[in-house]
Order: C-alpha cells, then sequence, then structure tokens
C-alpha cells in the first residue's frame, strides 16, 4: 500500500517471522535485510548481481538480493542465515565447513551456507556437476572452491 510520503507497506516473512516494513518504491531487498531488519549475514559485494554474497533463499530458492526490490517481496518468505540458527542443518554445515576448512575471509560463507542448506532440503540427492553448477552463482576470491565444493558435498551426504 502507498502512503502520501511515497513509500509502500510491505509484509513479509523474515526468517519465520512476518515482518511489516515502509520502503521506497525502488529500496533493495538486501538494504531492507541488512538496514532495516539488521540482518548482517547478508553481505553487500558487487551489487550488481556478480558475486551472490548476498543471496538468501527466496520462496524457497537460492536469490540474490540486490536484485530483487523489496515492494516485490511483498506476500514472500526470505530466510537468513540467522534463521538457520540453533537448527540440525546449521550444525552439519558448521561441522562440514569447518572440517574442510571452507572459508577463510567468510564474505562468502552466509552464502555457501544458504547453498548448502537449500541443497540438503531440496536436491539431497544432487551430483557433483549440480552442486558445481549450484555453486556457480557465488563467487569466493579466498578459498579457490576445492574445500566448499567438499563441504557442500559432504553436507548433503548422510555417510
Ligand atoms: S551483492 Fe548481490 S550479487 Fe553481489
Ligand atoms: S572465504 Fe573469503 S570470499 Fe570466500
Amino acid at each position: 500500500m502507498s502512503g502520501t510520503d511515497g513509500e509502500i507497506q510491505v509484509k513479509l516473512k523474515v526468517n519465520g517471522r512476518m515482518r511489516e516494513v515502509r520502503v521506497k518504491p525502488n529500496e533493495r531487498l538486501i538494504d531492507t535485510l541488512r538496514e532495516k531488519l539488521g540482518l548482517k549475514s547478508v553481505k553487500m559485494g558487487c551489487l550488481t548481481g556478480e558475486c551472490g554474497t548476498c543471496t538468501v533463499l527466496y520462496n524457497g530458492q537460492p536469490v540474490k538480493s540486490c536484485l530483487v526490490l523489496t515492494a516485490e517481496a511483498d506476500g514472500k518468505e526470505v530466510i537468513t542465515v540467522e534463521g538457520l540458527a540453533g537448527s540440525d542443518e546449521m550444525r552439519r554445515i558448521t561441522e562440514v565447513f569447518a572440517r574442510n576448512n571452507a572459508f577463510q575471509c567468510g564474505f562468502c560463507t552466509p552464502a555457501f551456507v544458504l547453498l548448502a542448506y537449500w541443497l540438503m532440503k531440496v536436491k539431497p540427492k544432487a551430483t557433483d556437476e549440480e552442486i558445481l553448477e549450484a555453486s556457480n552463482s557465488i563467487l569466493c576470491r579466498c578459498t579457490g572452491y576445492t574445500q566448499i565444493l567438499q563441504a557442500l558435498k559432504e553436507a548433503i551426504s548422510r555417510v
């Protein structure tokens, strides 16, 4: 709903909780999540859709939040890493990432953690090629990917 100040009232579910925010029509979802809702795990990288560090789960799919307007997110569901805290999945992901040294500076890690969670939930039988393809949307400038890909494989492995 648009007010006299040109702002729009948007209602969305974030990490399991209904939230209402007032935003300008051109406000990006990444800015709403970080600045209005305090979800700093959503990393601000290129802001042009290249690096993937702003990835969130948006209606269950990995999406770059710098490419989504918050106004478009009305009625949608968003999950960030904060929403995984305390879950069994998060414990497993943390363990495999740590065991494989799958991070250095950690800037890309929240996005890869969400990708691991998505693979566990949606593509638990993903092949190595499918994991590689899914991870192509997120850039890591530190690790060289081998450890990250191994951690993603182990996250969905039941062995
Ligand atoms: S910050 Fe969104 S893709 Fe880089
Ligand atoms: S660990 Fe530094 S960008 Fe990936």
